[in-house]
């Protein structure tokens, strides 16, 4: 069996995996391009927000006003994704992975309603409204795909195939600055149009989800239909041959059996659970806090104040940076594997935010520094697409087996978008306190991710879900051997003392 760093990179794709992910990814794509479609035309929003305000109360909005309202269609986003990534386990545990991603569909069309009409209706609260949907919508959609995703994969391609969900991600972000350029929608006639958009690729997926399969995992484990998980994971696998993966689905799900039915305080309460939510939790903050969106919601203003003549091309070079190392990464990710590119992005990131700094310091003597700011913002980018972009997204299905698989992406979703929203509310007014030297505090984050990766994080490429959980097991046992008593460390372990 390969475990991983096969010379024949394409085993195991077969057309109908390609379709099932492919189909998924689509949610991520609209994740990527609601969170880069506000940045270019902010003003050109702004003064829709104003003439609305004129009209309705016959006196121009004021600067506060304006500023306050706009940071809430900007930050909107992350709560509606902060409920909707919470709400994850309810759906998938009940309806099952693909019929939840079909049904969250709904969501987008009406946020695309909101949004792409608020202008004919002269009302900003549609917008924001439309928003905050959007935002729901994309926070199921950045649980629902990984989770989909892992679960549908070979062992061999989880990391690959998981790093797909990031390619929807980058790609939906370039999309959308390339199209809010003003000559194709960034203007004022179209704008609604560029936020409508988001009806395309929804019923794209709804035409498509209907001919891809349920998670074979989720049939077997959670429904117990065994034939059906059977045929469909022959038709992804695209071989008769499927007994290595069912023996492995079920072992998983006799050991689930054996396990309480995992809620979310149990992930923090049960020491089995403990240190992979933990590490779960500190992956999704590494990625958040690395300050990463303080470049996809801002770029444009950082750029215009480092010199640079054409800040709106140079965001969209970030955004094409961050497609290209995307792609790195998916091709290294089963080879190197999970943690040497995670800590190669965080350090690589950490630098990048000195040279950033120092340049951004220096500006003021030596004019040529806007061109090493440049430089520093895109190989800031480009390292993080190489592991703290990609990996803690897909790392979470791989750290926890099926019982407690969802409860644990809701939490590590909820965390992540927590991180987001705070780095989206607080980074202008940071930068205001800090200057040039607000890229430190990312230094001084980072630099601890990078430690706590280093002691913390297992490998987990080539390894099934059971192996990985079984390590885990093992060492809450070994630490539980000190201090529990045989019964309780049993269960531990995962045999039960009654048997
Ligand atoms: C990740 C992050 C997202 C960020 C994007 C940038 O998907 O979760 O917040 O905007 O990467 O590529």
């Amino acid at each position: 069996a390969d475990s991983g760093g096969s010379n024949d990179y394409l085993h195991g794709v077969t057309p109908q995996l390609m379709l099932a992910v492919g189909t998924a990814v689509i949610g991520s794509l609209q994740f990527g391009y609601n969170t880069g479609v506000i940045n270019a035309p902010q003003s050109i929003i702004e003064s829709f927000y104003n003439e609305t305000w004129s009209s309705r109360f016959s006196e121009p909005i004021s600067q506060t006003v304006l500023t306050a309202l706009w940071s809430l269609s900007v930050a909107i986003f992350s709560v509606g994704g902060m409920f909707g990534s919470f709400s994850v386990g309810i759906f998938a545990n009940h309806f099952g992975r693909r019929n939840s991603m079909l049904m969250a569909n709904v969501l987008a069309f009406i946020a695309a309603a909101f949004m792409g009409f608020s202008k004919l209706a002269s009302s900003f609260e549609m917008l924001i409204i439309g928003r905050f949907i959007v935002g729901l919508y994309s926070g199921l959609s950045t649980g629902f795909v990984p989770m989909y995703v892992e679960e549908i994969s070979p062992t061999s391609l989880r990391g690959a195939l998981g790093t797909l969900h990031q390619l929807g991600v980058v790609i939906g972000i370039l999309m959308a600055q390339i199209f809010g350029i003003e000559s194709i929608m960034g203007n004022a006639s179209l704008w609604p149009l560029l936020l409508g958009f988001t009806l395309l690729p929804a019923a794209l997926q709804c035409v498509l989800l209907p001919l891809c399969p349920e998670s074979p995992r989720y049939l077997l484990i959670n429904c117990n239909e065994e034939s059906k998980a059977h045929s469909i994971l022959m038709k992804l696998r695209g071989t008769d041959d499927v007994s290595t993966d069912m023996q492995e689905m079920k072992e998983e799900s006799q050991q689930m059996m054996r396990e309480k039915k995992v809620t979310i305080p149990e992930l923090f309460r049960s020491s089995i659970y403990r240190q992979p939510i933990l590490v779960a939790i500190m992956l999704q903050l590494s990625q958040q806090l690395s300050g990463i969106n303080a470049v996809f919601y801002y770029s444009t203003g950082i750029f215009e104040r480092v010199g640079v003549s054409q800040p709106v091309y140079a965001t969209i070079g970030a955004g094409v940076v961050n497609t290209a190392f995307t792609v790195v990464s998916l091709f290294v990710v089963e080879h190197v594997g999970r943690r040497p590119l995670h800590l190669t992005g965080l350090m690589g990131m950490a630098v990048s935010a000195v040279f950033l700094t120092v340049a951004m310091a220096l500006l003021d003597q030596l004019r040529w520094m806007s061109y090493v700011s440049m430089a520093a913002v895109f190989s800031f980018v480009a390292f993080f697409e190489i592991g703290p972009g990609p990996i803690p997204w897909f790392i979470v299905a791989e750290l926890f087996s099926q019982g407690p698989r969802p409860a644990a992406i809701a939490v590590a979703g909820f965390c992540n978008w927590s991180a987001n929203f705070l780095v989206g509310m607080c980074f202008q007014y940071v930068e205001q306190l800090c200057g040039p030297y607000v890229f430190i505090i990312f230094t001084v984050l980072l630099l601890g991710f990078f430690v706590f990766t280093y002691f913390k994080v297992p490998e987990t490429k080539g390894r099934t879900f059971e192996e990985i959980a079984a390590d885990f097991r093992q060492s809450a046992g070994q630490a539980a051997d000190k201090y529990l008593a045989p019964d309780e460390f049993n269960t531990l372990r995962g045999e039960d003392p009654d048997l």
